[in-house]
This record gives C-alpha cells, sequence and structure tokens, in this order.
C-alpha cells in the first residue's frame, strides 16, 4: 500500500513529505492507521544529527492510532484496536526485564537504534529501497507497520492526541517527576525547559504532591502554559534565575531540579540550585560526546545525588496505562499541554513552532 510520510535522507535535513511504499505486516507485526502523532524534541535531535539515528527514515516516534490489519501469528492486538505506541517494548527476558527496568531492555534500547522491525528488515521502501523505521514505530506516517509488542491498547475514551504524547513527552516527563526524582509531598521542585517534556514533569510534580513547582524558560510565553498545568511560579532563564530559586527556599536550594532540554551548560549551573540532599534529575540529551563536569567534592559534601532519566523511566507499557488513567480522573490535562495541530503535510510549521520555545506541544492530525 501507499502512505505519504516524513523522511529525513540526511543529517540537517530537510525532512521532506512523500508517498512510500508499506509493505504487509509480517509474523508479529500489526499495520497502523495513525490518529495523531507529537512533535518531540528528540525527532529535531535526529535531524540535527545530534541523536545519530540511521537514515533514511521516516521519522517520528509519539503516535497513537488504530490497527487496521493484523500480520500471521499476533496474539495480543486485534484489529480495531486503539493504541499507543511505546518505543522501547520489552523483551521480558532479559537481565533488565526480569528485575523491572524494561525501559532499560537490552533488546528493546538496542532496536530502536537499528531502524529494523524484530527481523532485522524494514517494511518502508521507495523506488524499491528500504527507508527505516526511526525508534522502530515511525510514526509520522498516514500507516505504519510496527511491532505487535509496541502497541499498547488505550481506552476508547482517551482521545489519539491525547495518548500520542503520553508515547513520550507525557511518559517521559512525568516518569522523571515521580520515578527518577521521587518527589515528595511538599517538595520544592524546579524545572528546567517548559516544553512538552518539561511541562509533563510540572504535571507530574504536581501529581506527587510537591508544594512548590517552579518552572523555568527563556520563552516568557511559557508562564501561562506552566501554571495553567500547575506551576506555582515561573522564572525566566538566564542571570538571577538561580538566585530566585534559592531566595525562595531560604537559601538551600531545591528538593529536586529536572533538567528537561539537554544542555551540559545548564546541567552544570542548576546543580547549584538543588539543595544538600537533593537530587538533580537529568532527563532532556545533549550529544552522544558532550560532557558535563562536576566538583567532585562538592557533591560529597553536600550528598546531592544525580540521576539520568530515560522514557517513562518505569516499564513504559505499563505507564501507559496508568497516565491514560489519570488523564481520565482529571489528574493530568494532557489536552492542554496542545497548542498546535496540523496536517502532515504541514509538518515543516510545527517543527519551526517548537523551535520557537513559544509553544506547548505540536501534534499532526491525520484524516
Ligand atoms: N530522556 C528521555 O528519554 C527523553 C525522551 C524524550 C525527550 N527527551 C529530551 O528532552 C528534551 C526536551 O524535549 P522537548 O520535546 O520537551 O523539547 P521542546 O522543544 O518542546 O522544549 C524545550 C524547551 O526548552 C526551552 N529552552 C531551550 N533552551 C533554553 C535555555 N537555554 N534556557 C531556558 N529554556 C530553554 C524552550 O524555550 C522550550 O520551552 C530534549 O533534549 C529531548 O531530546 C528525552
Ligand atoms: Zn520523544
Ligand atoms: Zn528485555
Amino acid at each position: 500500500m501507499k502512505t505519504l510520510a516524513v523522511t529525513l535522507d540526511s543529517v540537517g535535513g530537510p525532512v521532506q513529505v512523500e508517498t512510500l511504499d508499506l509493505n504487509e505486516p509480517l509474523d508479529g507485526e500489526v499495520l497502523v492507521k495513525m490518529g495523531a502523532s507529537g512533535i518531540c524534541h528528540s525527532d529535531q535531535h535526529a535531524i540535527t544529527g545530534q541523536h545519530g539515528a540511521e537514515l533514511p527514515c521516516v521519522l517520528g516516534h509519539e503516535g497513537a492510532g488504530e490497527v487496521v490489519a493484523v500480520g500471521p501469528d499476533v496474539n495480543t492486538i486485534r484489529v480495531g484496536d486503539r493504541v499507543a505506541l511505546n518505543w522501547v517494548p520489552s523483551c521480558g527476558l532479559c537481565f533488565y526485564c526480569i528485575r523491572e527496568q524494561k525501559h532499560l531492555c537490552s533488546e528493546g534500547t538496542q532496536r530502536i537504534w537499528s531502524g529494523y522491525l524484530a527481523d532485522g528488515t524494514s517494511r518502508i521502501t521507495r523506488n524499491g529501497e528500504p527507508i527505516l523505521h526511526y525508534c522502530g514505530i515511525s510514526t509520522w506516517s498516514e500507516h505504519m507497520v510496527v511491532s505487535e509488542v509496541s502497541c499498547r491498547p488505550i481506552p476508547d475514551s482517551v482521545p489519539f492526541e491525547v495518548a500520542a504524547l503520553i508515547g513520550c513527552g507525557v511518559a517521559t516527563g512525568v516518569g522523571a517527576a515521580l520515578h527518577r526524582g521521587e518527589i515528595s509531598e511538599g517538595d520544592t521542585v524546579v524545572v528546567v525547559g517548559a516544553g512538552g517534556v518539561g511541562l509533563s514533569a510540572v504535571m507530574g510534580a504536581r501529581m506527587a504532591g510537591a508544594e512548590k513547582v517552579i518552572a523555568v524558560d527563556r520563552a516568557p510565553e511559557k508562564k501561562y502554559l506552566s501554571s495553567d498545568l500547575g506551576a506555582t511560579d515561573f522564572i525566566i532563564a538566564g542571570d538571577g534565575a538561580i538566585d530566585a530559586v534559592l531566595s525562595v527556599t531560604d537559601g538551600r536550594g531545591a528538593d529536586v531540579v529536572i533538567e528537561a532540554i539537554g544542555s551540559t551548560s545548564l546541567q552544570q549551573e542548576w546543580l547549584t540550585a538543588v539543595r544538600p540532599g537533593g537530587t538533580l534529575v537529568l532527563v532532556g540529551v545533549p550529544s552522544a560526546s558532550d560532557l558535563t563536569s562536576f566538583v567532585s567534592a562538592d557533591l560529597i559534601r553536600s550528598e546531592k545525588t544525580i540521576k539520568g532519566s530515560y522514557y517513562a523511566a518505569t516499564d513504559a507499557g505499563r505507564a501507559i496505562d496508568e497516565l491514560c488513567a489519570a488523564y481520565l480522573d482529571g489528574l493530568l490535562p494532557v489536552d492542554r499541554l496542545i497548542s498546535k495541530r496540523v496536517p502532515i503535510k504541514n509538518v515543516q510549521e510545527a517543527i519551526d513552532a517548537m523551535l520557537t520555545g513559544t509553544e506547548g506541544r505540536s501534534v499532526i492530525i491525520y484524516d
């Protein structure tokens, strides 16, 4: 069949919206008619080369849609299922899976970088040449073949655009707050970078019972969006931002600081805004070769903890279930994160909007 999709042929772009050939799902695979797909900054990292994705590929890794066909030997998913797509499906058998760290699954985390489905081949072609599956799910496409294990069924009452964001940005931001920040009732939390991931960390911090949630961003427009999603304070990034945090915490610093941009200089600076005994969570991703330096004696004497946070920071499938339930219970207003909706042909407009820093999440809506 044919599908309209967004391809990236070389680092630096441009991305192209073009019609590709999509082969039928094979063993353990399904065909998804995409309903919505978010624009995450990690797609931009693939475009700039910061993520080192294998090319050419179809981009997108934050999506949801309906299963319209299944291949042979598919046992858990049926035609008609509404699903969110999980970019680290777990094998259930490896060292990490059996230790309840399914998001670190050695098979799942390796495969997403290969650009191939489980059998080591691609279902997407252009003029007979294979095109790769970014993160194994390539959600910037009207239709896509994915592994059955990448699909997580969602309730009928969760809109595709909400489920799509739960599939990456929301699971990542909330996971960083809940599972890596381990935020407690009454904590003061700072989230540096109020994009899709950071604003989700703001929502996660509120869910965890934080008393003060301070969003920091260079775009002043984020003041209103972050307060709408639960931030109690907003500080404009730059000189004076860390002092402002120290002044509202009696000079101590915050219990938890979450860096959701991916800047090594910000990671370094914002460690100084963490109180002794507190935690710095790194969720924004710099380039693979970038180094961050810390004064280790300070780290030791102040017993600060620095943690990385990957994807949902827990079993992503289970996180999708829990986050859909939290949305339906009114605890996670994901719909208010969405500030722009575009058809697939206008994907560049949505990417540009993200790069201004003024938007919440932009979403591709499919017919
Ligand atoms: N750890 C993971 O598993 C994981 C998963 C998804 C995304 N990410 C990463 O999280 C980061 C954020 O992604 P996103 O989709 O939220 O991005 P985004 O573009 O939606 O948001 C980034 C925000 O940071 C702000 N910003 C940029 N530079 C700034 C600066 N110097 N000072 C203050 N504010 C600044 C922007 O104004 C914007 O509001 C990216 O690095 C992305 O790759 C990590
Ligand atoms: Zn993402
Ligand atoms: Zn595994």
